[in-house]
């Protein structure tokens, strides 16, 4: 295998949910934060359609009003930044949920591959969990917020999970696990 193939199966490994932070939310640099957001649109989206939109926070207030409303995004309080994944739902009515998801993934990637900490935080198919991001930034009715995804400095508690189990894949024809 190529150095290259070893890096990336590394990071794809070692990714997992941290919802652990550093505490002192120190800055993320702003190069850092615009190539993880650019790797989310590297992602693949039915038709190309690519309806995502993303909102950056970086403002611990903003960052503290989110934790105080999402029920299981407390990881909010001690995150440096945070990522709001969006969607236009007329660019695309039908597939939004997939694209965004896949858009996410690339940010969670990316997050691990900087040595950074992030998990997804489900908005999305809690009406009022978006209802309330939705009002709070005075999004248009056409655009939805599928998930927030804080970021920070892993304090080293979360560890990557094997959940690799042989009989689940089904080569050829469904094997009964
Ligand atoms: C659709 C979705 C919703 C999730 N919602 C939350 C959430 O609200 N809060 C949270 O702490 N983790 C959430 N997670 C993270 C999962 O709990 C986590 O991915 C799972 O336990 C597997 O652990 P790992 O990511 O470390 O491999 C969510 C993940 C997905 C894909």
């Amino acid at each position: 295998m190529s150095s290259l193939s070893d890096t990336v199966l590394s990071v794809i490994y070692k990714r997992k949910s941290v919802r652990s932070f550093k505490n002192g939310r120190k800055e993320i640099p702003k190069e850092t934060l615009e190539a993880i957001i650019k790797t989310a649109f590297a992602a693949p989206s039915a038709m190309n359609l690519q309806p995502w939109h993303f909102i950056v926070i970086t403002n611990h207030s903003i960052l503290n009003t989110l934790g105080d409303a999402l029920p299981y995004a407390k990881m909010l309080y001690k995150a440096s930044a945070a990522v709001i994944v969006c969607a236009d739902t007329k660019v695309s009515e039908f597939a939004w949920e997939l694209d965004c998801s896949a858009a996410s993934q690339n940010i969670l990637l990316s997050v691990e591959a900087f040595g950074l900490g992030a998990v997804w935080t489900a908005l999305y198919p809690h009406e009022e969990r978006a209802l309330f991001v939705k009002n709070l930034f005075h999004l248009p009715e056409n655009i939805t917020p599928l998930n927030v995804i804080p970021i920070g400095y892993p304090d080293g508690t979360e560890q990557p999970k094997d959940k690799y189990i042989a009989q689940k894949v089904h080569v050829n024809a469904w094997q009964s696990v």
